[in-house]
């Protein structure tokens, strides 16, 4: 494989840490916040698989609603509908990772053109790039909306790679979910997986080309 001209990075949990959502549901229910935000994520993707098998499409912040909403039920707990705004609210306002900038600084200096890539739809995806100073480092953002389909259909790398002006096989997908870089490669992609949570990578497909734990490992490995 060439070496990748440009990187697409994934944003939740690659580039902004969803714990800061943990922290309002421990505000509103300490004793399942855990619990409720382990359920949350897994059905807000769950909802986005299942839309795109179903070739069906909701955008992000309606699909994250439907997963509060479930997970809300699983646990047996109810919150009033300005708790859900304000939980919604949050994922637009979440913290970069420590390493975010110092990795896309050493990136940036070494001529990569980067932009963010996501299933967030793109008001979310605004609101983050600015709450979370990306900005400086990315030409942009793509947002799978544009294509109204989800991760890890094809149609979606492939559209990134269109709008980069990129064969896929010169673009290296950066995601801490291996969903996600599995779905990349078999667009042809390269990917890269940011092993931020010490966590098993699928055996759905073969091992990602680079394996790291943060985005300055990332551009040793590039280097
Ligand atoms: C993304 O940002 C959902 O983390 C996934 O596309």
């Amino acid at each position: 494989m060439p070496a990748p001209e440009a990187l697409a990075f994934d944003m939740y949990g690659t580039l902004v840490d969803p714990v800061g959502i943990s922290k309002q549901l421990e505000k509103y229910l300490p004793e399942q916040a855990q619990r409720l935000a382990e359920v949350w994520r897994q059905k807000q993707l769950e909802y986005t698989f299942r839309l795109a098998a179903m070739e069906g499409y909701e955008d992000f912040e309606q699909v994250t609603r439907k997963a509060l909403d479930y997970a809300l039920a699983a646990v047996g707990r109810e919150l009033r509908s300005e708790q859900r705004d304000a939980l919604i609210a949050r994922y637009n306002d979440l913290e970069r990772f420590p390493d975010v900038e110092p990795g896309l600084e050493r990136l940036k200096e070494a001529g990569y053109t980067m932009i963010v890539f996501s299933n967030g739809a793109p008001h979310m995806l605004e609101a983050l790039m600015d709450a979370a100073e990306l900005r400086p480092y990315f030409q942009g953002f793509v947002s799978v909306d544009e294509v109204k389909t989800y991760k890890p259909s094809p149609k979606t790398y492939r559209h990134a790679a269109r709008r980069l002006g990129r064969p896929a096989s010169e673009v290296m997908l950066v995601s801490s979910n291996p969903f996600d870089d599995i779905g990349a490669q078999a667009a042809g992609m390269q990917a890269a997986w940011v092993d931020r949570s010490g966590g098993l990578f699928d055996t759905l497909g073969s091992p990602p080309e680079i394996v790291v734990g943060t985005l300055t490992e990332l551009a040793d490995a590039l280097e």
